[in-house]
């Protein structure tokens, strides 16, 4: 981890931890630490649980992100 950011590598981990936020199981096996970068990194904004904080950062349990939709349509 460099200066508040994830690299490249560690993305990976981060999504199959946020996905098993959101119920759903990640295919692959993926390190036990990804939950420390989460609540380091990420659970500022999105929360420990991933649901966002106070509604102003968006909840990335839902099933369908804001994100994913608006480069769907581009
Ligand atoms: C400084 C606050 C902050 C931090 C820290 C942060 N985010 Fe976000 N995140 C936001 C905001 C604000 C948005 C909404 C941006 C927009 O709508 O353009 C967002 C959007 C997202 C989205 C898209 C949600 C959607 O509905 O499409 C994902 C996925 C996401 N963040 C994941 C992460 C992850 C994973 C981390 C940690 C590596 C992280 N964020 C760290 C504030 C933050």
């Amino acid at each position: 981890m460099e200066g508040g950011y994830i690299s490249k590598e560690d993305t990976h981990m981060v999504v199959c931890y946020v996905l098993e936020l959101s119920g759903r199981k990640c295919p692959e096996q993926y390190p036990q630490k990804a939950q420390m970068y989460f609540s380091s990194v990420c659970a500022g904004c999105h929360g420990n649980d991933g649901k966002g904080l106070h509604g102003n950062y968006p909840d990335l349990t839902k099933k369908h992100l804001i994100g994913l939709q608006r480069i769907k349509k581009d």
